[in-house]
């Protein structure tokens, strides 16, 4: 069928089974049953979930910091070996960022120097914590904003505004967290990492990070988050404001809001963790067969360290080479050849209605990266065939031969690509 993938190359039904394909299961109104989605998350099945929601059942506690709440902190903070006490829970990323800029206290109404290329919750949790964002731009080359670059700010005419800053860890790109570290020491202006999509990257320090365990990211909860950092205070400050303002006495000793979360949540993430090791390796998976594939597609990179330092859900292509056509037009030639993309961050966030009032300086990485860039199909059970057959499309719609994918992979990719135009 002209424009269809193979029926062999549609998305997989059994997702922890073999990495093959079968007939396509996709409820998603945006896409047709015949297009190799761009996500397609996996949370913990039933069978995984069940013991802890037995945990529930005895227990008869349903949130407030209960068992479950408490046993997922301990682990992650030895994933991370991390001390005990080092990570708090919360109900999702947006507001663990607002209650740690509030907890360290960034003053109301100064600025919160952000990326500008960055998803739209960074900035509303720096206005929810009563700051002011203040864009700036992005590395080009790791896509974040780095220390030396919010030295650089402080040092401009904005200095004495800036009352925090909010470095973001792009698609889970590593941060360097001890330069950061180093960045809050010497200043004394709050910093606090949204590495919401960060979890494998993570090496935690003392500056707090906040990991985002929505069903979207590597480890998922559904919804939830959660901050660590090796200030206990911090981690008690910011309890204290997901629950009301309150510590032990019930009285509310700050504004504060509820961010808690509830057991049922930290049932899926504790099931989450148990699957790590397989889903990790599963994910490693795909950024390999990406790798793999993209070499041979001239002009196109990966982003760096993806596949071969960490992994993620979102695997994003930069079409670098200036001569090939927008990435709209790369997005509607593989939409026809049944690949779904999405530009994740389609712009900077100066150019969004909501921050349009916020400053910012110029951005130019930023614009660049937002309009090149293009997330690729990714989740858990994407299988090698479907990426060689992802790979060869994106070469076939830049007009570039797949030149480097080696012997056997560019006849496989060749032979894809002829039963896809068939
Ligand atoms: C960079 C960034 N920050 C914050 C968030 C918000 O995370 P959550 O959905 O857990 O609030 C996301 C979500 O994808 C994100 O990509």
């Amino acid at each position: 069928m002209p424009g269809d993938l193979p029926a062999s190359l549609l998305p997989s039904r059994s997702p922890y089974g073999p990495r093959r394909s079968e007939a396509p299961v996709i409820a998603s109104p945006h896409v047709s049953a015949r297009m190799i989605p761009v996500a397609r998350p996996l949370m913990p099945g039933s069978t995984r979930l069940m013991p802890y929601l037995q945990q529930i059942d005895q227990s008869r506690v349903y949130s407030n910091f209960g068992p479950l709440v408490r046993s997922l902190e301990a682990r992650l903070a030895a994933h991370f070996a991390m001390p005990i006490g080092s990570v708090l829970t919360v109900a999702n990323a947006t507001l663990g960022l607002t209650l740690a800029l509030q907890a360290l206290g960034a003053p109301k109404g100064s600025l919160c120097l952000l990326p500008s290329w960055t998803f739209a919750a960074s900035a509303h949790a720096a206005v929810m914590a009563g700051l002011r964002p203040y864009f700036f731009d992005v590395d080009p080359e790791t896509w974040a904003l780095l220390p030396d670059m919010a030295l650089h700010a402080l040092e401009s005419r904005t200095n004495r505004q800036i009352g925090a800053v909010m470095p973001v860890a792009p698609f889970g790109h590593p941060i360097d967290i001890a330069a950061w570290d180093r960045f809050a020491e010497r200043t004394r202006v709050a910093v606090v990492i949204d590495a919401a999509a960060g979890f494998d990257a993570l090496r935690p320090g003392i500056t707090p990070a906040v990991v985002s365990l929505h069903a979207t990211k590597v480890l998922g909860a559904g919804e939830g988050g959660f901050v660590v950092t090796r200030d206990k205070h911090i981690i008690a400050e910011i309890q204290r404001r997901s629950n009301f303002g309150f510590s032990g006495a019930r009285e509310a000793r700050v504004i504060s809001t509820n961010a808690k979360m509830s057991e049922y949540s930290a049932a899926i993430g504790l099931a989450s963790l148990d699957a790590w090791d397989e889903t990790r390796a599963r994910f490693h998976a795909v950024a390999r067969a990406y790798r793999a594939g993209m070499a041979g597609v001239p002009g196109v990179e990966l982003q760096s360290g993806y596949g071969t330092d960490w992994v993620s859900t979102t695997c994003i292509a930069k079409f670098t080479h200036p001569g090939l056509p927008s990435v709209d037009t790369i997005a509607g030639k593989l939409a026809a050849q049944g690949v779904d993309t999405r530009r994740w961050w389609p712009r900077v966030l100066p150019e969004e209605t909501a921050f349009e009032r916020f400053g910012h300086d110029r951005t130019p990485v930023g614009i660049e990266l937002s309009d090149r860039t293009l997330g690729l199909p990714c989740f858990v059970d994407l299988a090698d065939d479907q990426v060689a057959c992802i790979t060869a499309a994106i070469a076939a719609a830049i007009g570039a031969p797949a030149v480097r994918a080696g012997q056997s992979g560019r006849r496989r990719q060749q032979h894809l690509a002829a039963e896809m135009a068939s």
